[in-house]
C-alpha cells in the first residue's frame, strides 16, 4: 500500500516537471519567435530607410528645391511608404525600444546633414546610402542601447575600416558566397554578451560599378579620353575593380538579448 502511494507521488511529480519544461520551452520559442520578429522588422525598416536615400538622390542634390521630405516626421512617413511597397505589407508597429532608437536615429542622421544638403554650393553632396549607413551606425553607438547595425563586406579591399567585419560576420559571409541568404543566429555573441544576430546580403546591381568597379564604369569619365580616365570615384573614394559576379557585401544587425527581454 505505502509503496502503491510513493509510486503515485512520484508519478505526479514526473508529469508535473514535464509540463513545467514544456511551459518554459514554449516561452522560450514564443521569446524566440518575438526576437526573430524584432530584428527582422529593424532590418526592413533599415533597408527601406537606404532605398528612400538612394531614390531621393536628385532631390538632395538639386539646387533651391524643397527638402523637407527628407527631415522630421516626413522623412519617417516616406521611409515608410518605400517599407509597404518594398515588402508589400504594413510598416511594423514602433512596440520596441530599438526599433523607435532607430527611427528617431536616422531622423537625427538627416538632421546633422540638413546644412550640406541645403547648400546650393556643392553640387553632389555625397549623402549616399552608404554614407548614410556609416552615420547611422556611429551615432547608435552612442546611445548605449545594445542595437548594432552595420553596413559591412568581406574585409580585403573594404572601402572604410570602420565599416570592417568581426568574426562572426566574417564567417558568415563565408557562407554567404554560395549561399546568399538572410542569416539568422539567435546564440551569437556581441561583445562578449548573448545577442541574436542577422546578416542580410546585399545584391549586387550595375548602379553598383559606377563606384565601385572599373575606372570605364565610372560615371566621370564618360566622353573622356581614356588617358584622362580618374580611378576616383565621385564619393572620393579609390574605385575597387568589383566586378557584377562580385559579392556585395551585406547589412548586419544585432541586438543584445537583455534589451530584447
Ligand atoms: C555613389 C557611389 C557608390 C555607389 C553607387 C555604391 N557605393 Fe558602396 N560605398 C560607397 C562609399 C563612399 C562607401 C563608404 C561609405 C562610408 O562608410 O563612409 C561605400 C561602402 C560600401 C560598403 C561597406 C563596406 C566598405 O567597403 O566600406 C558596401 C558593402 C558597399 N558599399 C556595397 C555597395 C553595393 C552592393 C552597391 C550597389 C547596390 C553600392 N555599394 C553602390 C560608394 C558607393
Amino acid at each position: 500500500m505505502k509503496l502503491l502511494k510513493i509510486k503515485q507521488s512520484i508519478q505526479r511529480k514526473i508529469v508535473f516537471i514535464a509540463i513545467f519544461f514544456s511551459l518554459v520551452s514554449f516561452q522560450l520559442s514564443a521569446d524566440n519567435i518575438q526576437m526573430k520578429k524584432n530584428i527582422n522588422d529593424i532590418t526592413k525598416i533599415y533597408m527601406s530607410s537606404m532605398t528612400y536615400i538612394f531614390k531621393s538622390q536628385s532631390i538632395i542634390n538639386q539646387k533651391n528645391v524643397d527638402k523637407s521630405s527628407l527631415f522630421g516626421d516626413a522623412f519617417i512617413e516616406n521611409i515608410k511608404q518605400t517599407y509597404s511597397v518594398k515588402y508589400n505589407e504594413d510598416f511594423p508597429k514602433a512596440d520596441h525600444l530599438a526599433k523607435k532608437m532607430l527611427l528617431q536615429v536616422m531622423v537625427e542622421v538627416m538632421d546633422d546633414n540638413k546644412e550640406l544638403i541645403h547648400d546650393n554650393e556643392i553640387g553632389f553632396k555625397g549623402v549616399i546610402p552608404a554614407t548614410y549607413a556609416s552615420q547611422l551606425s556611429a551615432k547608435l553607438a552612442t546611445k548605449g542601447i545594445g542595437l548594432t547595425i552595420k553596413f559591412t563586406r568581406t574585409e580585403k579591399g573594404i572601402r572604410n575600416i570602420l565599416n570592417k567585419p568581426d568574426a562572426w560576420e566574417s564567417a558568415v559571409m563565408e557562407k554567404m558566397k554560395t549561399t546568399p541568404d538572410i542569416y539568422y543566429d539567435e546564440n551569437a555573441l556581441l561583445n562578449g554578451k548573448a545577442a541574436i544576430r542577422q546578416f542580410t546580403p546585399l545584391p549586387m546591381a550595375p548602379l553598383c560599378l559606377g563606384c565601385h568597379g572599373v575606372p570605364g564604369q565610372n560615371p566621370l569619365n564618360v566622353g573622356k579620353d581614356k588617358s584622362q580616365w580618374t580611378t576616383i570615384d565621385i564619393t572620393g573614394f579609390e574605385m575597387e575593380n568589383w566586378t557584377i559576379d562580385d559579392f556585395g557585401g551585406g547589412v548586419s544587425i544585432s541586438i543584445e538579448k537583455s534589451v530584447l527581454q
